[in-house]
């Protein structure tokens, strides 16, 4: 989050809405927070702005489905009140009711968020809220805050159980680190260790997560540790962005496997994926993110509207054993029975006007287009000796240099690869086929998207 101004969008954009990306019917949309899966319904709450379309006010929204594709937006969850915004943070259910708010209670853990003011200077702490209905309403606890430590750069808890205790992953974001808490009752919070600074440090760090995932080829039931950080800027484009780090965790302390001073490994190579977090509880131990598909370098005059921006599809996360390290890998979580479409590697083109998914095989040289009704590319993808590239257009109305410089991810050598491409509304987001390799990034045709070309 930065502080600069933003465009009061007065635009109607029908034909920019995302059908399988969530947005907000007619607000301001950031983070995800509070991903918490209970009674078989995903829960994904979000900064938003109770007021509309522009960041302000910032309060927690509210939307839930059962296949985390089609999404149900419900009325603010937790409100901004008195000048004490609710940034981002994570939600737990206490099922043993440690911190006393009834058995089963969902508890949120959020940062009490305050800007100077002339008797004050601007404060950062961590703060409860409890629900008994399944999250539609929250009751701020009366002892917050119940994590202080003085500063205005201390954010965005991320809340799980661990055996006999919780784990609170925060970042002290202008000191590049993930500080770790435990407690007892989510009320009392000891300090157990600090992460970082490590890896991308050329930005703040921001939404951590910390939580396990299977090893795909691994020993049976095998998972390890990941620990995700977001950072704005400082990313694989040089804006927000996010690393991932592997390693384990015994309940107080993170221990990443590579050695310090290894190069930062992004969980995304676009432009638009920020702050995802894990859902906690998820059926079958799945590890299931979702992030935010924009960027702090022009997120606040994206011209959309109502509604401005949107999340990201849900991705399912694995690990896989390479080079003598554990990779990230991601697949996006797609409606159930949706068949993709086939491209590749001859030259051809499939339509692409409402949410699509296209299964494509990339030849060295050749480029992937994705084309407006007026003929116009909105993003190119493109494979060279180096690796892949995502190129854009410049949008109608000035979103600066960051936007049209080109998105890359190394992948040397290779004579083609294998993408899945989903095509959705303003969002596009490309995996390889091994999942090692991801790019969201955001597309603004003046006309609705028609085909997605294959140039070879
Ligand atoms: C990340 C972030 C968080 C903060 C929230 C405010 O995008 O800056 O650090 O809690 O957004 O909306």
């Amino acid at each position: 989050m930065t502080a600069d101004a933003t465009t009061t969008t007065t635009a109607t954009t029908p034909h920019l809405r995302p059908a399988w990306h969530f947005t907000t019917a007619d607000r301001w949309l950031n983070d995800p927070n509070g991903l918490v899966f209970a009674d078989g319904v995903y829960h994904l709450f979000f900064q938003t702005n109770p007021h509309g379309p522009t960041w302000g006010d910032i309060s927690w929204g509210h939307a839930t489905s059962t296949d985390l594709v089609t999404w149900t937006e419900h009325p603010i969850a937790i409100r901004e009140q008195d000048g004490e915004m609710v940034f981002s943070g994570s939600a737990v259910l206490d099922r043993e009711d440690t911190a006393g708010f009834g058995p089963g209670s969902m508890v949120a853990v959020w940062t009490a968020a305050r800007d100077a003011t002339d008797d004050r200077p601007a404060s950062q702490a961590q703060a409860l809220a409890y629900s008994h209905d399944g999250g539609r309403t929250f009751t701020r606890y009366a002892g917050n805050p119940v994590l202080d430590i003085g500063s205005a750069e201390f954010r965005d808890p991320y809340v799980f159980r661990h055996d006999d205790h919780w784990v609170m992953a925060v970042v002290e974001a202008d000191r590049y680190r993930v500080a770790l808490y435990t407690s007892l009752d989510l009320r009392d919070w000891t300090l157990a260790s600090h992460v970082g600074p490590v890896g991308a440090v050329d930005g703040i760090w921001e939404c951590p997560a910390l939580f396990t995932v299977p090893v795909h080829g691994g020993a049976p039931g095998e998972r390890a540790w990941v620990l995700l950080v977001s950072l704005n800027p400082g990313g694989a484009t040089g804006g927000s962005g996010m690393q991932y780090l592997v390693g384990d965790f015994d309940g107080y302390r993170f221990t990443p496997a590579a050695a310090p001073g290894r190069a930062p490994r992004w969980v995304d190579h676009g432009h638009d994926y920020y702050a995802a977090v894990a859902w906690g509880d998820a059926p079958d131990a799945r590890a299931l993110t979702i992030g935010w598909a924009s960027s702090w370098a022009y997120a606040r005059h994206v011209p959309t509207g109502p509604w401005r921006s949107s999340m990201t599809l849900a991705r399912e996360l694995g690990l896989v054993r390479a080079d003598g390290e554990l990779v990230l890998v991601q697949h996006p979580v797609l409606p159930a029975g949706v068949s993709p479409l086939q491209l590749g590697p001859a030259a051809g083109a499939v339509p692409c006007s409402g949410p699509t998914v296209v299964d494509v095989t990339l030849p060295r040289a050749g480029r992937l287009t994705v084309v407006a009704e007026d003929g116009l590319p909105a993003l190119t993808v493109a494979l060279d000796d180096a690796g892949l590239t995502a190129t854009r257009p410049a949008p109608s109305g000035d979103l600066g240099p960051h936007f049209t410089a080109p998105a890359h991810a190394p992948l040397p050598g290779r004579a083609a690869v294998d993408l899945r491409v989903v095509v959705d509304g303003d969002v596009v987001e490309v995996f390889t086929a091994d999942g090692r390799i991801t790019f969201c990034e955001l597309v603004l045709p003046d006309t609705p998207l028609a085909q997605l070309r294959l140039t070879t």
